[in-house]
Formats: C-alpha cells, structure tokens, sequence
C-alpha cells in the first residue's frame, strides 16, 4: 500500500474514531460505536502495517499485535464488570508508558522514523519541545495509572497519603521538570540531552505517583478517567513526534473526551475538579458517620411483604445502584420487570448519572440483562414521576437516593442531585446492613416512615421476590 492510500485509510480510521464516539454517548448506538472504533483501529493498524514506513519491522509489530491480542482477549474473557474501573486503569498505563519509550527511542534514533521531515528534526526545537511533553505527560500517566489501579484492585491502600507540603512538593516537581525540559530543548548533543530527559521522565514518574497515591480510593473513578485524558495528550503529543496525524486526532479525542467525562462526573457528585485533585475525599470507606447519638429507628421488611407491595401496585420504579453491580443482581430484577408488565403495572428504571463505580455503570449491566432501553430513565427524565410512583425498589443504591443532598446543608454530598425516590408512596432499600456508600455519610431516607429495608444480599432478596411473584 502506498503512502497515499495509507494516508486516506488513516482519515476513514480518523473519521470513524469520532462516529465511534458518537455512537457509545447512547445506549441504542453503542454497539454500533463499538464496532466503528474496532474497524477504525484495524484499518489504522493495517495501514501502517502496509505504509512502506516500517520497513522490516512489520515482523516485530505483527508479533506484538499477536502477543497483545491474545493476553488483551483472555483478560477481558476473565474481567468481572466491577473491576472494569481497574483494567481501564492499567490500560490507560500502557499508553503512557508508550508515550516515554517513543519519545526516548525518538530522540536517540531519530532515523529510525524514516518521514523525512521528521529525520531532519533532531535539532528542531519544536521536535524538542514534544518529546520532552510526550515524556513528562507519558510518565505521570504511567506511574499514576498504575497507583490508581493498584488502588481500586486493593493492592495499595486506599486511604490518600497526605505527607506534609504535599502540594509545594508538586509545585516544585512540576517547575523542575519544566527547568529540565527547557535545558533539553537547548543541547544539541543527543549524549547529554538525554540526561535531562531522563531526569524528566524519573520525576514525572515520582510525579504521577504521589498525585494518585494522595487522592482517597473513593475519588479513583473520576482520576481514572483523568488519566485517560492525560494518556490523550500523551498520545497526541507523540503523534507530533512522529508526525502521525492520526495519532495526534485519537490523542486530541482521548483527551478531550477524558477531559469533558472527569468534568461531568464531578458536576454529578457536586466536587470540584480541583479539590478531586488535590485529594483527601472519600477516606472513610463504608463506615457509618453519624454526626449525633440520637437512635433512629427504621423498619424492615420481608421478601413476601415486597413482593406483595409490587403486585398491588400501578407504578414501579426500581433505582438501581453499585450494590446491585456487586450482587450481579440485574438479571433477576429483569425478570421481574417483565412479570410485572405482564400483571399490567408499568416498572421503569431510574439512573443517577454516576450510580455505581464508573460512567455508564447501570446503563451497561441493564443494557447485559436486556433491559428494553425504553424502560431505562435519566434523573432529569424520572425524577418529577415519583410522586405518582406506588412502589420504588432501591437496589444497592445509598448516595444517589439521599435526601440530605437536598435539604442538609452540613451533608458532605449536599448539592448534589438525587433521585427523589422519598416522593412516592412506598421505598424498599434492598442492602445488607445500615451501612454507609460510597460517600460514607449516613441516609436520612432509610429512617422515613414511608421506606421499608429489606437487609439480604441484593441478589438473594431479588431471587426471592422473583420466586414470590411467580407463584
Ligand atoms: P453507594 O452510595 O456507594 O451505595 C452502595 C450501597 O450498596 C452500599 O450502601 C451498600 O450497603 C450496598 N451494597 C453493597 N454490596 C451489596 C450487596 N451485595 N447487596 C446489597 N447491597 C449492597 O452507591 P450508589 O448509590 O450507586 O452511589 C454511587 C456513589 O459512588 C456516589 O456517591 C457517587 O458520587 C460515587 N461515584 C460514582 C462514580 C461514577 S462515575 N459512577 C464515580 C466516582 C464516585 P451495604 O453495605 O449495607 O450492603
């Protein structure tokens, strides 16, 4: 393949990455976004396969590609959906790590990019200039991506690490690096360039650790997808190196995309992307903070009662959140779903924006069960619905349904919307104990008169309802 046809395989490539990312923003196209990125990044792998760019190295790629492929397929056969946040993690890893080894290897063989422009480059300082950002933006993505999934996978303590000064140690990380970046952009013997360089990638490296290892387990999600934003623009930039237009649009989508989502899911749990940053939320895990003594008193209910309560009603709405993520408890719920619209009451699906552990979270696991999409609502769609709502089924869902969020001005989570499950005319919590979520603040819900808790693992209770109702 020529360098022409290359060069138009690569814009269908481009085009398709930016269909494939309209297509995942909904349920009903995600499949088909699924498919356009997966086509877009064959036709971008075969097209540099078949540029004439690599010469012999297309053994070594295609063996990379076959090695990748099969580890790539036998993790993601093995990986449960609540630890997709961790593998998206390590992922996200990868690109920075790739980033550093080419902005590296680059700069000491620059002719083993045979573009001409780019030969011409070593001492360019525009070249410079992006490897030495392709480095440092490569290596904190690498080093706190790895943190960030050692975190959600248990391995490293999730409580941040606040040493003392943390942010003035940043600040000066940061403006070393920029020093050692400016020094590099100015020698022109690739022996001694390289010290610098290695110097900037050793602290970015530091860097990405002590920025991941100071933000709480809890706030992991929303740095994830900051991550993926920063591996954007380290892809980006190492497009610029590479004189890959290709490469620089995925990298520019990546990171912008990353940026946009890390600044959704903060406006949805009412945080500051600074204060995310700069850490220290979400410490307390799943203990329960009560800010007073005083004993409040709930109720509980049983398997026969809730499904005895669905049967009698019109209207359903069931909530569901990261517990029933951790219960697989979908499945079952479906089926209730289905039992009911046969008894002739509507049962309809009401989803936070950032129920569960990552974007999308109950979207996916509903869309796996086969949820119709039409029975699937946004917050702003189903919220003013719950006051004509007979029976609401919270599964495994705590902060997203807390109503102190609305009228506790003291609640760590205030101002952040909620569905206003409380509004209708029966609540039942299905989770195990009196526990806290994520947010680790206690749920005035659970104590009004109108809500019922019915303790058990999610998946139990659903399976026991379902039984009740098929009888
Ligand atoms: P949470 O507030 O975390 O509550 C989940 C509840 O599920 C817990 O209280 C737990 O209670 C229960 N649970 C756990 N395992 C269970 C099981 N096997 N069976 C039954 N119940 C179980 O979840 P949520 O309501 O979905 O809210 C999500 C939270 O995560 C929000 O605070 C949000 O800000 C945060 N967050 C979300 C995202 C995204 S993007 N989705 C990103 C970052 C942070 P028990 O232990 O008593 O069972």
């Amino acid at each position: 393949m020529g360098g022409s046809v290359s060069l138009i395989a690569w814009l269908i490539a481009g085009v398709c990455f930016i269909l494939s990312l309209g297509g995942l923003s909904q349920h009903e196209t995600s499949r088909r976004g699924n498919l356009l990125g997966i086509i877009g990044m064959t036709l971008a792998v075969l097209a540099a396969l078949f540029s004439g760019e690599i010469g012999g190295g297309w053994i070594v790629l295609m063996l990379a590609i076959a090695i990748g492929a099969v580890i790539g397929g036998f993790v993601a056969q093995r990986v449960e959906m609540t630890s997709m946040p961790q593998l998206v993690a390590i992922l996200h890893s990868f690109v920075g790590l790739a980033a550093v080894l080419v902005g590296i290897s680059l700069y000491i063989w620059p002719h083993a990019n045979v573009d001409s422009a780019a030969v011409m480059r070593p001492h360019d300082l525009l070249h410079k200039i992006e490897i030495a950002l392709g480095v440092l933006i490569g290596g904190l993505t690498f080093t706190g991506s790895v943190c960030a999934w050692g975190k959600l996978d248990g391995k490293i303590d999730s409580k941040p690490l606040l040493i003392p000064h943390r942010h003035l140690i940043n600040l000066a990380m940061l403006v070393v690096s920029l020093l050692l970046a400016v020094w590099f952009v100015n020698i022109d013997a690739i022996g001694t360039g390289l010290i610098p360089l290695i110097l900037v990638m050793l602290i970015s490296f530091l860097f990405g650790v002590h920025m991941v290892l100071a933000i709480g387990g809890a706030d992991m999600p929303v740095v994830v997808s900051m991550l993926n934003s920063y591996s954007g623009w380290a892809a980006a930039a190492t497009g610029f190196s590479l004189s890959n237009d290709l490469l620089i649009v995925t990298g520019a989508l990546v990171g912008s995309s990353g940026a946009i989502l890390s600044y959704i899911m903060c406006r949805a749990m009412n945080r500051s992307f600074i204060s995310v940053i700069m850490g220290g939320f979400g410490t307390t895990g799943g203990t329960l903070v009560s800010g007073d003594e005083e004993q409040k008193s709930y109720t509980s209910t049983s398997v026969e009662e809730a499904a005895e309560l669905l049967q009698n009603a019109n209207e359903v709405v069931v909530v569901p959140g990261y517990g029933m993520a951790v219960a697989q408890a979908q499945h079952p719920i479906r089926e209730i779903s289905e039992i009911l619209k046969e008894k002739g009451i509507r049962t309809r699906f009401a989803i936070h924006p950032v129920a569960g552990r990552l974007p999308g979270h109950m979207n996916v696991l509903l869309a796996e069960a086969r949820v119709p999409y039409d029975l699937v609502l946004e917050m702003d769609e189903i919220n003013e619905d719950f006051p004509t709502t007979d029976v609401v089924l919270v599964i495994g869902a705590n902060d997203i349904v807390n109503p102190g969020a609305l009228d506790d001005p003291t609640s760590p989570i205030y101002g952040m919307p909620v569905l206003e499950c409380w509004k209708s005319k029966n609540v039942i919590i299905l989770k195990r104990s009196m526990g806290t979520g994520y947010s680790g603040v206690d749920n005035p819900l659970f104590y009004k008169e109108n809500s019922d808790m019915l303790f058990g693992d999610a998946k139990s209770s659903v399976d026991g309802i379902l039984q009740h109702l098929r009888v």
